[in-house]
């Protein structure tokens, strides 16, 4: 579980995040809306220790992300797959490489990695890519990379931030059918920011509102286009604008 309490950050003097309170239950997809802007990565941040807490902190099962050691973090950085918002693959690595250093990391042995590799780009409609560079790839391929590199670890804990952003309706809906299976076959607990609205809808079991450095609202996706508040509706109509 990752239950996060009055977080408070700043970033250039603007406060950001205001008082964050939030948990995440095990098994559970939680999706962030929020208006670009609103602090919905510097949260995802947090939670694998890469920015820490002004104020407040953050606990990933019962650990103390804040105050653990460099050693502690990379331990429990190993629970965690996270899809940066930017691709965020190594440039002069291949796609291959890119996928295989997690799995050199955790002594995998060489078989093993090679399957693991063809079984995921088949998943993700990218095989026969092994060998190229992303550079080479469209900017939806080497998004599809850096969610097969989160997924190929088997993470307990999945962040997803803004992973069907400037994909075709298409693969946009792979991503979505995979993230739903992820939950229904291991239980994955996940984060997902999304602008996506009809993503959200799909795919998490809550929805939560980043607003003025808070949450503003957590609501069971199923009730959410019945919810009267008027931020909320009017975030909605906002997504519908830009769609
Ligand atoms: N490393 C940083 N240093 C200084 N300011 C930062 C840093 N990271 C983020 N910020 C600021 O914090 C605020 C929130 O940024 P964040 O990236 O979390 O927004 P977001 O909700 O993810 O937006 P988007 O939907 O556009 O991705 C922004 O004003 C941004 O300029
Ligand atoms: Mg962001």
């Amino acid at each position: 579980m990752i239950r996060i309490r009055n977080l408070h950050k700043s970033l250039n003097g603007q406060a950001v995040l205001q008082g964050i309170d939030l948990e995440i239950h095990d098994g559970e997809t939680l999706a962030i809306l929020g208006k670009s802007g609103s602090g919905k990565t510097v949260l995802l941040k947090h939670i694998v220790g890469l920015l820490k807490p002004d104020r407040g902190s953050i606990w990933v099962d019962d650990r103390e992300v804040p105050k653990l050691r460099r050693s502690e973090l990379f331990r429990l950085r190993r629970k965690f797959g996270y899809v940066f918002q930017a691709s965020a693959l190594f440039d002069s690595l291949t796609v291959y490489e890119n996928l295989a250093l997690a799995l050199r990391d955790r002594g995998y042995p060489e078989t093993e990695i090679e399957e693991k590799i063809h079984q995921i780009l088949e998943l993700m409609g990218l095989q026969g890519n092994e060998e190229k560079y992303p550079s080479e790839l469209s900017g939806g391929m080497q998004k599809r990379v850096s969610v097969a590199r989160a997924l190929i670890t088997d993470p307990k804990y999945l962040l997803y931030d803004e992973p069907t952003a400037g994909l075709d309706p298409v693969t946009a809906e792979t991503i979505n059918d995979l993230m739903l299976s992820l939950k229904s076959r291991f239980r994955v607990t996940a984060v997902l920011v999304t602008h996506d609205l009809r993503c959200a809808l799909r795919v998490a079991d809550r929805i939560a509102l980043l607003s003025g450095g808070k949450i503003r609202i957590v609501v069971p996706a199923e009730e959410t286009l019945k919810i009267k508040d008027p931020e909320l509706q009017e975030f909605f109509r906002s997504l519908e604008f830009r769609a």
